[in-house]
C-alpha cells in the first residue's frame, strides 16, 4: 500500500457525477471492455510467465524443538528483480528502494551469511535467487555448516555431557551457520548460464535506471518454494496423525535411510571378536539436490569400498582363517545428527544388530576404524581418545604399528598420531557413548580443524580444489595424486587389517590399484554414468548426473546412492556361483548381474538407518537424546518464473475502474431495488418477496 498513498483519488475517472441512464451505457460498454481485456491479459500471461530452468530450492527441515531452511508462501513470492553486483547494489536495496518487494539476483560471490541477513531483515526483500556465473571469480571457502557440525548429539549428547568442539578453534572454521537458521523467504540457486542471462537481460532492459522504476512496467521473479511444515518435528508429525488430518498431506517425514553392512565372514558362524571398518554415505548442502560431499564423503567411501575389495580377496586367495571378523559399515544419516550410527549404537544395545540372530555386543568389538574426509594434499592423522586402560595387547596399539610398518614398505605418508580428549565428529562417537573404554580411532587428513573449505555445501564436487581430482580415463600413469593416495591407502589399511585379523600372518605382495580407485572416484565424485556403475547391471537410463548425497527422508524408497554403493560393493567383494542363468541365480544371498550374465555370492545386507527418537515408543522428541530431524513436505511446483510486472500507473489505472464499477453496480442494485414497482410493475410480487 506503500505505493498507493503518493496518489489521490482525484484522479479516477469522474464517472460519479455522470446521469443515471448513463450508467447503464457505461456499464454495458466496461463489461464488453473487460471481455476484452482479460482475453489479451491471457495472450501477454502465457507470453511473458517465463519458467526458468536449473534451480534449486533450500527448503525446510525441522529438529524436535526448531525449524531451519526456507520457505515461500502458497502461491509463491513475488517481486522486482534487483541484481546485486557489488555492495553498492546490496545498500541500495536495503535503505533506497522504492517499490514495496524486490526479489534479489545475487552473485554466489556476494551470497554470504551477513548478507542473507540483512536481506532477511530487509521488509522489501521477498525472496533471494543465488546465481554462480563462471565470469566472476570462485570463491574462496563457503560452508553453510555449523562451526561445531552435530554439536548437540555423539558424546555431546545430553547424556552423556562430554565435550566435543572447542568453540575458539572449531571443527569447520568456515562454517557459516546458514543452515542452522530459519529465513523468512525462499532462496533459490542456479549455475545454468542462459538463466543467469535471461534474468540479468531482463532486469537491464525493464528495472534500469533505478530512479524511474515507479513509472515502468518491470522485470519481477515469483519464487515459489511452499514448505507445509512449521514449527518443530514434534507439531508437524502430531498434525500428521491428527484425526482431523483428512486430506491425505503429510506436514513432514522423519529423515533416514540404510546403513550399508559387509561382514568379512558370515555373521552366522558367531566369531568372538569384530573389527568394524566405518565412513559415512550421506551429505548434505544448503539447496535442494545438490549435495555433491566429495571431501565429506565420497574420497573416505571409495576407501572403504577399494579396503573391502583387497581384504576380502587376500582371505579368499589364503588358507589362513582369521581369528576376528571385519564388519565394514558405511552409516547413513549421518549428517542430521548421526542417524545412522546412533540407530546402530541402539540397535547394538537392544541386541539387534545387525540381525537379531547372532547379534554383535560392543564387548565383541574388538577394534573400530573410521575413514573421514581422505585426501591426499593436506597429511594424515590418527584421531583417537587417550585409552582409558593400558594393555600390553592393546589392538589399537597394534593396529597402529602395523599401519605404521606397513606404510614404509608402500611408501605411503605415515599418519601423525593425535591423541585429545576429544574427538572429531565421527559415527564413532556414539558407540564410545556405549562403552567408554572402546578402542577406536579416526583416520582424517585433518588435525584439529578441517581442511576443507567447502564442507556440506554445493561446492564440494568434483572441482573442490581441496580434493583436486582429475579423471585419467586410463590414459595417465598414477602420480601424486589423489588416485595414488587412495589406492595406496586402502591397500596399507587392508593389509594391516590382514595382519591384525591372522595374528601375524604375511599377506601377498600386491600393488596398489590405480585404475579402480580411478573409475571408482570418477563415479563417486563426477558423474554415475560412469563404468563401474554400468557394469552393475543398473538402468544406465538413470546414470546421468553427479550423485547427491543428501540422506532425504526415510522410507519411500532406497536412496540412489545406497542401491549403487550396495551393487558396487557386491560386484568389487562378491564370490562367483557356477550359474549362468538369472533362474539358476535364486536364494538370499545372491545377485545376479544382468550386465556381466553372472552370479555373485555376498553377505551384504542392509539395517535401518531411521533414528530411535521414531521408533522407541512414547520417546520425547524435545529431550534432544537422539536424532530429531524431519523434512518438510511440499507441493508439487518448486519453481522459479520471470514476467513484466505491469506499471504502478498501469496498475493503479485498473485499481481505479474496479473500484468505480464496484461502485456502480451498487448504487445501480440499490436504484433498481428502490425504483422496482415503478420500473417493473408487479407490486404483489415485490411485497411476496419482501417477506
Ligand atoms: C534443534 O536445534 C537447535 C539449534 O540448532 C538446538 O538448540 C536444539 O537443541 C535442537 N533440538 C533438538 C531436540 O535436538
Ligand atoms: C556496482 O555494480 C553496478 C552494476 O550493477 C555498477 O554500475 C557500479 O559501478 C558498481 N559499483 C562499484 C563501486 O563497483
Ligand atoms: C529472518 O526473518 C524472520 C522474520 O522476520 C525472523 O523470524 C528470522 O529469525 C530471521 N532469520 C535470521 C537468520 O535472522
Ligand atoms: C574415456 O575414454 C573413452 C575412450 O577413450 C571415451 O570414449 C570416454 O568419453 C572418456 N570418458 C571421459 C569422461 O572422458
Ligand atoms: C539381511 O537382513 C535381513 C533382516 O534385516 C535378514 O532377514 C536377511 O536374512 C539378511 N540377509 C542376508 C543375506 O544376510
Amino acid at each position: 500500500m506503500y505505493l498507493y498513498e503518493q496518489h489521490n483519488f482525484a484522479r479516477c475517472p469522474k464517472s460519479l457525477s455522470f446521469l443515471w441512464y448513463y450508467r447503464f451505457l457505461l456499464l454495458f460498454l466496461v463489461s464488453n471492455l473487460l471481455t476484452v481485456h482479460e482475453v489479451s491479459a491471457r495472450i501477454v500471461y502465457d507470453r511473458m510467465y517465463l519458467q526458468l530452468d536449473a534451480v534449486n530450492a533450500c527448503i525446510l527441515r525441522l529438529n524436535g524443538t526448531h525449524s531451519f531452511g526456507c520457505t515461500s508462501s502458497r502461491s509463491g513470492n513475488v517481486g522486482v528483480v534487483h541484481v546485486i553486483n557489488n555492495n553498492t547494489d546490496l545498500q541500495w536495496i536495503l535503505k533506497e528502494s522504492k517499490m514495496d518487494a524486490y526479489v534479489v539476483a545475487i552473485f554466489s560471490d556476494m551470497f554470504n551469511f551477513n548478507n542473507l541477513r540483512a536481506l532477511n531483515d530487509s521488509e522489501r526483500v521477498n525472496g533471494v535467487f543465488v546465481m554462480q556465473s563462471p565470469s566472476r571469480s570462485p570463491l574462496e571457502n563457503f560452508s553453510p555448516e555449523d562451526t561445531c557440525p552435530n554439536r548437540y548429539s555423539g558424546l555431546a549428547n545430553p547424556t552423556s555431557k562430554r565435550e566435543t568442539c572447542n568453540e575458539k578453534k572449531p571443527w569447520n572454521p568456515f562454517g557459516n551457520m546458514m543452515s542452522m537458521y530459519k529465513w523468512k523467504m525462499p532462496v533459490f540457486f542456479t549455475s545454468d548460464n542462459e538463466t543467469i542471462n535471461l534474468v540479468k537481460n531482463c532486469y537491464q532492459m525493464h528495472n534500469l535506471p533505478l530512479e524511474t522504476q515507479l513509472e515502468r512496467p518491470l522485470c519481477a521473479l515469483q519464487l515459489s518454494s511452499h514448505m507445509f511444515a512449521a514449527v518443530d518435528s514434534r507439531t508437524c508429525l502430531r498434525r500428521n496423525n491428527s484425526p482431523y488430518n483428512i486430506n491425505p498431506i503429510r506436514y513432514c517425514d522423519p529423515l533416514g535411510d540404510q546403513n550399508i553392512i559387509l561382514p568379512l565372514i558370515p555373521l552366522d558362524k558367531p566369531h568372538e571378536k569384530y573389527i568394524i571398518v566405518s565412513a559415512r554415505l550421506d551429505s548434505t548442502s544448503f539447496f535442494h539436490n545438490l549435495a555433491s560431499g566429495s571431501l565429506s564423503t565420497a574420497t573416505s567411501l571409495v576407501a572403504l569400498l577399494m579396503t573391502s575389495q583387497i581384504l576380502t580377496d587376500m582371505i579368499r586367495k589364503s588358507d589362513v582363517h582369521p581369528r576376528t571378523n571385519v564388519l565394514f559399515v558405511l552409516f547413513n544419516g549421518e549428517a542430521y545428527d548421526y542417524i545412522g550410527s546412533s540407530r546402530a549404537a541402539w540397535d547394538m544395545k537392544n541386541g539387534r544388530f545387525p540381525l537379531k540372530e547372532n547379534p554383535i555386543r560392543i564387548e565383541d568389538v574388538e577394534l573400530f576404524v573410521e575413514l573421514s574426509q581422505l585426501t591426499w594434499n593436506t597429511g594424515l592423522w590418527y584421531h583417537h581418545l587417550p585409552p582409558t586402560k593400558t594393555k600390553t595387547d592393546d589392538p589399537l596399539r597394534t593396529f597402529i604399528s602395523t599401519f605404521n610398518q606397513t606404510a614404509e614398505t608402500y611408501k605411503f605418508t605415515k599418519p601423525e598420531e593425535l591423541v585429545d580428549t576429544m574427538l572429531p565428529p565421527s559415527s564413532l562417537q556414539n558407540f564410545v557413548a556405549l562403552e567408554p573404554s572402546l578402542p577406536g580411532l579416526v583416520f582424517a587428513s585433518y588435525q584439529k580443524q578441517f581442511k576443507n573449505h567447502f564442507y556440506h555445501s554445493l561446492y564440494d564436487n568434483a572441482t573442490n580444489p581441496d580434493v583436486d581430482f582429475i579423471y585419467a580415463n586410463g590414459t595417465r600413469p598414477a602420480g601424486n595424486d589423489l588416485q595414488a593416495f587412495i589406492a595406496k591407502f586402502s591397500l596399507v589399511l587392508a593389509q594391516t587389517l590382514f595382519k591384525q585379523i591372522t595374528v601375524g600372518s604375511k599377506p601377498s605382495e600386491l600393488q596398489p590399484n590405480y585404475t579402480l580407485a580411478d573409475e571408482l572416484l570418477y563415479c563417486y565424485l563426477v558423474s554415475s554414468d560412469c563404468k563401474i556403475f554400468a557394469e552393475t547391471g543398473y538402468n544406465k537410463l538413470a546414470l546421468k548426473s553427479s550423485l547427491d548425497y543428501y540422506v532425504s527422508v526415510f522410507g519411500l524408497q532406497q536412496n540412489r546412492v545406497t542401491t549403487l554403493t550396495i551393487l558396487a560393493m557386491v560386484d568389487l567383494t562378491g564370490t562367483r556361483t557356477n550359474a549362468t542363468e538369472r533362474d539358476d541365480c535364486k536364494g538370499q544371498k545372491v545377485w545376479w548381474n544382468a550386465e556381466k550374465r553372472i552370479c555373485l555370492e555376498t553377505e551384504i545386507n542392509v539395517t535401518e538407518a531411521r533414528s530411535p527418537a521414531f521408533v522407541e515408543p512414547g520417546y520425547d522428541l524435545a529431550s534432544g537424546v537422539y536424532s530429531s530431524w524431519t523434512e518438510s513436505s511440499w507441493g508439487q511446483e518448486m519453481e522459479v518464473r520471470m514476467f513484466v510486472k505491469p506499471s504502478a500507473g498501469y496498475e493503479w489505472l485498473v485499481f481505479c475502474i474496479g473500484n468505480s464499477i464496484m461502485l456502480l453496480s451498487l448504487t445501480t442494485v440499490f436504484w433498481i431495488k428502490r425504483n422496482a414497482p415503478e420500473l417493473f410493475n408487479y407490486p404483489q410480487l415485490i411485497a411476496a418477496a419482501n417477506i
